[in-house]
């Protein structure tokens, strides 16, 4: 099995939580099995005044819907949390918590590794609005301390980074960073490890965000934010967030999302599995320059990923021989896998991060982290991965002939 040798052996109960959490039939009008798509934008009242929102009444939709407290109480569980919140989209759920807890004239902590868009919001949008963003890497323990000042208020990062696949001690960190003031706010995003492989919340994060657009949906075809939390003074503040800028998901997409998530406990060991037999190919192929998988025991966190995890997921990224020619002809050639952007859907993608994830990355910050033209990032899916595999040979084939590398 690909994750063998992880300490972590799992969290108790996860897909009876994944099928069960928020999903009571007896709530439900005429007790069905599954939860009711609730389309109503508003509600019928017996009174004047405001009710108690937290008690299952409705007032109007993008103040709270059925379908969407499903979903928000089956991803609060799958964290291990109290509390849940389903936004409109990953980059929602991510701006929203840093307008809820950071002013002008504060500081925030980004990693430095991080999605396309979460680095333009920071560096375009989040520092017109007057909030002092600086990147660090936040593998070292000591950097991030270094970078914390009397006004940090935030500590945004990727649990596994994006494209480059670090793996960030996330306890060490957020024990330092609470060591020095325990009012900063530590906000980690876990889209690429999910629930199943990381749960950031145990290990001393205030926040986990999700972008549901991929894993916890998996089936693509859904774009989604979910966020999870223990605090319910954050909780609160948040929620008034997600109400007043009103990103948030449709009470379809809720309910799509809530049923991609009932089959995560079966999608992440499949992924798993076919993304080592992967890596463990591309690792020995002669046209592949450099393997970036931190299943792989050659990669520099695969010690810090036993210590916060219980394995890996199903994304790759790695580099090929010869130019970016190359590389983008690999993969214009793919047939099972497709070109594309996004990951964690039940099918392969691969995408070329310098011209299209991290386009918008300035050049020289991606060449300071090491993201080349030459590299790629794949989504390894749910196919057979002797498919996938003989795809990528042949692509590889064709893209890098004999005596060219
Ligand atoms: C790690 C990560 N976080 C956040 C996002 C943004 O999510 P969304 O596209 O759902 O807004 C992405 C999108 O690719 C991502 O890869």
């Amino acid at each position: 099995m690909s994750n063998s040798g992880f300490p972590i052996s799992g969290f108790p109960s996860f897909g009876t939580d994944a099928i069960h959490a928020g999903q009571d039939p007896a709530k439900f009008n005429f007790k069905s099995a599954v939860p009711p798509i609730t389309m109503a934008s508003t509600y019928q009242r017996s009174d004047t005044g405001i009710p108690d929102l937290t008690n299952g009444k409705y007032i109007y939709s993008r103040l709270g819907n059925p379908t969407r407290d499903c979903l928000e109480q089956c991803i609060a569980k799958l964290e291990n949390a109290k509390h849940g919140l389903a936004f409109s989209s990953g980059m929602a759920a991510i701006t929203g918590c840093i307008q809820t807890f950071a002013k002008a004239g504060d500081h925030v902590i980004c990693g430095d590794d991080v999605y396309g868009g979460t680095n333009w919001y920071f560096n375009n949008i989040a520092n017109k609005n007057g909030l002092e963003i600086d990147m660090v890497d936040m593998r070292s323990v000591d950097t991030v301390v270094s970078a914390v000042r009397d006004s940090t208020q935030i500590v945004f990062f990727e649990s596994m980074t994006n494209p480059l696949l670090r793996v960030v001690d996330v306890a060490a960190v957020a024990e330092a960073v609470h060591k020095i003031r325990d009012d900063i706010v530590v906000i980690v995003d876990n889209t690429f490890m999910t629930p199943w492989n990381m749960r950031p919340l145990d290990l001393g994060a205030d926040i986990v965000v999700h972008s549901a657009t991929k894993y916890i949906n998996g089936h693509s075809d859904v774009v989604c934010g979910l966020l999870s939390t223990n605090s319910s003074n954050m909780r609160e503040a948040l929620f008034m967030t997600q109400i007043t800028l009103g990103a948030v998901p449709s009470p379809f997409d809720s309910y799509l999302v809530n049923r991609g998530m009932k089959t995560l406990h079966l999608r992440m060991p499949r992924h798993a599995e076919n993304a080592m037999k992967v890596a463990e190919w591309l690792e020995a192929n002669p046209r592949i320059e450099k393997v970036f998988y931190p299943g792989l025991p050659s990669h520099p966190e695969h010690d810090i990923l036993k210590k916060v995890a219980r394995g890996a997921p199903g994304i790759i990224t790695f580099s090929t021989k010869g130019k970016e020619e190359n590389a983008t002809k690999f993969l214009k050639s793919t047939k099972v896998v497709t070109l594309a952007v996004s990951l964690g859907g039940y099918e392969s993608l691969a995408e070329h991060p310098a011209s299209m994830t991290h386009a918008n990355v300035p050049k020289e910050h991606r060449e300071a982290l090491g993201i080349t033209d030459t590299m790629i990032r794949m989504s390894v899916g749910l196919e057979d991965a002797d498919d996938i595999i003989a795809d990528l040979e042949n692509a590889l084939k064709v893209a890098i002939p004999d005596g060219q590398f």
